[in-house]
Formats: structure tokens, C-alpha cells, sequence
């Protein structure tokens, strides 16, 4: 069996105006230019979209979003981020390739998609109806190897976003722990690059497809020169992935 290639792409925060920017970037326009560079490159097999789709949780916004997640020449995986509305997700972006799910099978590998979402807040919880949920969701797979998207961090991780990380990281850390089969977890939310290993879970943060945060927490919400970015996952049948981050260093942004 082969390796399994998925590409992550996350926090595009697309406005239902043409032209909107965010951070003086268009977020449409370097969105496009990512899914263009990945389409380029060789096919995923799959695609996980790791929240804040939009920025405005519009209908607006996720029918300019359907159609460019549609060029992607693989199954688009999505969860929502704290900009985004699961509904109108499910209603006007659903479709076609692009999926709104908990779950997805591939070789020998499970990924997990798992939704942090507080309606209305920016930092994120999943309480213990959503963490039973993720217990049965890793002990009812069957593969060999689990993979878990989200999108709030799993843990502080010494960001200037930590205050609106995730509220119960301990309580899904307990889960994680009864679970031997958990490789790695990737998430967006803080808009820069994280890379850490907690009991032997790899914890990858991912930039943002539009603009960047510095990573020091004194820093607060200030922005970084650095392109769109996306990031490439090879995960290997014995377990093993490798990883890297993709900047879009090509482009007029
Ligand atoms: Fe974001």
C-alpha cells in the first residue's frame, strides 16, 4: 500500500465582497493562487480545510469559497474555525468534492476531523459530549494510525493567541492518552507554524492561506511579511509521516 498524500489548507478568511482584504491581502486571490500552486503539484489524495473558512460566516462568502475549494483535484475534508456557522457550511459549501464530515478512512490511516467550535467565540471547547464522541471515534477505528484535524490548538503552545486556544486542552489530552494509535494532530487558528511532540503526537500548526501572525506571544495580533502558506503531510503505511510547509513565494501578494 502506498503512502498517503494530504495537503492542509486553513484560515482563508474569504468575504463576501469582491476584492475584500484582510491585513492589506486579498484572501480570495491568495487563496485561488494556493489551490493553483497545489493543483500544479502532485494530487493529493486528500485535502482537510482546518476552519475559518470565511471570515463573516455569510452565505455570501461560502458560495465565493464553493467554487474554488472545487478545483482542488481531491476530496475536500472541512471543519469549522470560530469565523465560520456549521449550517451554512453544510448548506453552501457541501457538494460535489468538498465534504463537511467527522471522519475519513484512507489506507491505513484514520483521520479524525474534530469540531472545537464555540458559536459566537473566538477561543474554542469541546466538552464532554464532543469528547466521548472523539473516544468512540478512535476506538471504533480500524486502521492502524489516527490523525486528528481541528482547528483551535490542542494545547498553549506560547502564542499571542493562547487566550483563545482551546479551553479544555487537558480534558482532550486525557482522551488522547487512553488512545495508542493517535500519530499526529494538525490544526490553524494562530496563523503561524507550530511543531512540537506531546507523548509521542506529533502537533503541527499550520499558517494561514492569507496572512501570518508573529509567533511570540508579546507580540500580540501583529502581522509577518510572510506569504500564503499550505502544508504537504506524506503519511506512511508503518506510521511514520513527514511534513512541510509550502509558502507561496511566487506570487504577487
Ligand atoms: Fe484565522
Amino acid at each position: 500500500m502506498a503512502a498517503l498524500h494530504v495537503v492542509q489548507i486553513t484560515d482563508f478568511h474569504i468575504r463576501a465582497e469582491p476584492g475584500a482584504r484582510s491585513g492589506g491581502r486579498d484572501t480570495h486571490a491568495t487563496l485561488a493562487a494556493v489551490i493553483d500552486a497545489i493543483a500544479a503539484g502532485p494530487a493529493p489524495d486528500l485535502v482537510l480545510a482546518t476552519g475559518d473558512l470565511v471570515d463573516d460566516a455569510s452565505p455570501a462568502s461560502y458560495g465565493r469559497l464553493a467554487p474554488l475549494l472545487r478545483r482542488l483535484p481531491a476530496p475536500v475534508h472541512a471543519i469549522p474555525g470560530n469565523h465560520d456557522d456549521p449550517a451554512a457550511m453544510a448548506q453552501h459549501l457541501a457538494g460535489g468534492n468538498v465534504h463537511v464530515g467527522p471522519c475519513v478512512a484512507a489506507g491505513a490511516w484514520h483521520v479524525v476531523l474534530l469540531d472545537t467550535l464555540v458559536p459566537g467565540e473566538p477561543h474554542g471547547h469541546l466538552g464532554p459530549e464532543r469528547l466521548a464522541a472523539l473516544n468512540a471515534a478512535l476506538a471504533a477505528a480500524t486502521e492502524p494510525h489516527l490523525l486528528i484535524a481541528l482547528h483551535h490548538p490542542p494545547a498553549p503552545i506560547g502564542s499571542p493567541l493562547d487566550d483563545v486556544g482551546l479551553m479544555d486542552a487537558e480534558a482532550l489530552n486525557a482522551v488522547l492518552d487512553r488512545h495508542q494509535r493517535v500519530r499526529a494532530m494538525v490544526w490553524g487558528h494562530n496563523h503561524h507554524i507550530h511543531d512540537s511532540t506531546r507523548n509521542g503526537v506529533r502537533r503541527l500548526g499550520t499558517p494561514s492561506t492569507c496572512i501570518q501572525f508573529d509567533a511570540r506571544p508579546e507580540m500580540g495580533f501583529t502581522r509577518t511579511a510572510e506569504p500564503p502558506a499550505w502544508r504537504r503531510l506524506t503519511l506512511h503505511e508503518d506510521g511514520s509521516l513527514e511534513t512541510e510547509v509550502c509558502w507561496l513565494t511566487d506570487a504577487a501578494v
